[in-house]
C-alpha cells in the first residue's frame, strides 16, 4: 500500500512587518482589542512586487531543500489559494514554471482558509492511486489584497504569506504507526456563502471585490465543525487525542484554536500557534505554522500530527499525518 510521506516544508513570508499599533493609526482600533479578541500582535503584508506566486516559489524552493530533492522529479504542484496573481493561469503554473519544472501536472485549488487541508488530501490520493509520485503542496497568499482597510471588523484579522510541503509516495503496511497521511476529512455546505465572501469577481462585479465577513457567525460555525472532523478523523485511524504529538490548526484567531483543543481534550501545550505573529493567512497558515514547528524542533520524524481548517463556503476539514 502507498502512503504520501512528508519529505520536506518550508515557508515564506513577506518583508514588511504590520503591528496592531501600525493598524490603530488607520482605523478605529486598538492592540489591546485585537489581542485580546484574536491574539495577533502583527502580521506581515506583501508589498507590490510579491504576488502570491513569487511568495509560494520562494516556500516551495525552501521546501525542495529541506526534501534535498531534484524539483525535475516533482509530477504534481497544488497551490491551494484564493489570492491568485491572475484569473488564470493558475498559479500553479506559475510557482512550476518559476522552479524550472516542466513535467507533470499543476493546478490551483480553491477552498479559502481550508484549502490547504484540501491539497494534501487531494495530493495523497493522486499518490497512494499511483497517479503522481512526488507532489509539491503550496499554500501561498496575499489576502492584504482583498482586504477593505477602512473596514476594522475584517482588515486587522489577516496577513500574506506562503508555506509548502514535499510529498513522496512510499510503500507501507497500511497501519497508523507508518510515516505518511493516515487519513483525510473533507467537508463542504454551501448554504454559509453569505456569512464569508468577496462581493467581486469575474462572474458579478468585473472587479475583484474584497472580503466580507460576519464574524461572529463564522465563530459559531467553527468550533463545532473542526472538532467534527477532528474526532471523525481519529476515529477512522483508532487513534486519540493521546497520541497526538501536534495540533496544528488553520491559525485565525487564538479563541477558535482554544476552545476547539480544549473541546477535543488536545493539551494546550500541543497547540502550535503562529497566529500572534502571522494573523490570518488562510490557505498559508498551516503550512507556515508546520514549518516554523518543523524549525524550532518540536515536530521531528515519527511524530503525529493533525492538521484543520474552516474556510468560506463552509469547507473545512482535516488531516492526520505521521511526520
Ligand atoms: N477594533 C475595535 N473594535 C472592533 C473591531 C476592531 N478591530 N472590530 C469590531 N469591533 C467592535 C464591534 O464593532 C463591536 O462593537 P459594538 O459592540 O459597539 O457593536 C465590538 O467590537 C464587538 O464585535 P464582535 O464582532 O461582537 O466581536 P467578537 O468578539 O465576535 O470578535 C472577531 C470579532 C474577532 C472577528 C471574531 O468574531 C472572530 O474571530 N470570528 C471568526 C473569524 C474567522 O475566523 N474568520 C476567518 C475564517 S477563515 C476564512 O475562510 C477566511
Amino acid at each position: 500500500r502507498l502512503r504520501s510521506v512528508v519529505r520536506g516544508c518550508g515557508s515564506y513570508l513577506p518583508r514588511t512587518i504590520v503591528t496592531n499599533d501600525d493598524l490603530a493609526a488607520r482605523v478605529e482600533t486598538s492592540d489591546d482589542w485585537i489581542i485580546q479578541r484574536t491574539g495577533i500582535r502583527q502580521r506581515h503584508i506583501a508589498e507590490p512586487d510579491e504576488t502570491t506566486s513569487v511568495l509560494g516559489i520562494k516556500a516551495a524552493e525552501r521546501a525542495l531543500r529541506d526534501a534535498d530533492i531534484d524539483p525535475a522529479t516533482i509530477d504534481l504542484v497544488i497551490c491551494a489559494t484564493s489570492t491568485p496573481d491572475h484569473t488564470f493561469p493558475s498559479t500553479a503554473t506559475q510557482i512550476q514554471g518559476g522552479l524550472g519544472i516542466r513535467t507533470g501536472a499543476a493546478f490551483d485549488l480553491q477552498a479559502v482558509c481550508a484549502g490547504f487541508v484540501y491539497a494534501v488530501a487531494t495530493a495523497d490520493k493522486f499518490l497512494t492511486t499511483g497517479a503522481a509520485t512526488r507532489a509539491l503542496v503550496v499554500g501561498a497568499e496575499t489576502f492584504s489584497r482583498l482586504l477593505d482597510w477602512e473596514d476594522r471588523t475584517t482588515c486587522v484579522l489577516f496577513g500574506d504569506g506562503a508555506g509548502a510541503l514535499v510529498l513522496e509516495a512510499q510503500a507501507g503496511e497500511g497501519l497508523p504507526s507508518d510515516r505518511g497521511v493516515l487519513t483525510s476529512q473533507l467537508r463542504a455546505d454551501g448554504r454559509h456563502r453569505e456569512k464569508l465572501y468577496v462581493d467581486g469577481g469575474p462572474g458579478s462585479t468585473g472587479t475583484t471585490g474584497k472580503l466580507r465577513m460576519v464574524g461572529k457567525e463564522v465563530f459559531r460555525f467553527a468550533v463545532g465543525s473542526v472538532t467534527d472532523v477532528v474526532a471523525q478523523a481519529f476515529e477512522a485511524t483508532g487513534t486519540t487525542a493521546d497520541d497526538l504529538d501536534w495540533f496544528v490548526p488553520h491559525q485565525a484567531n487564538r479563541r477558535i484554536i482554544e476552545a476547539s483543543a480544549d473541546k477535543l481534550g488536545i493539551a494546550r501545550e500541543k497547540v502550535v500557534l503562529t497566529v500572534d505573529r502571522h494573523g490570518n493567512t488562510s490557505a498559508a497558515s498551516i503550512p507556515l505554522a508546520l514549518d516554523a514547528a518543523c524549525r524550532d524542533g518540536r515536530i521531528k520524524t515519527g511524530d503525529l500530527v493533525m492538521i484543520e481548517a474552516i474556510g468560506g463556503g463552509f469547507t473545512w476539514g482535516s488531516a492526520l499525518i505521521r511526520w
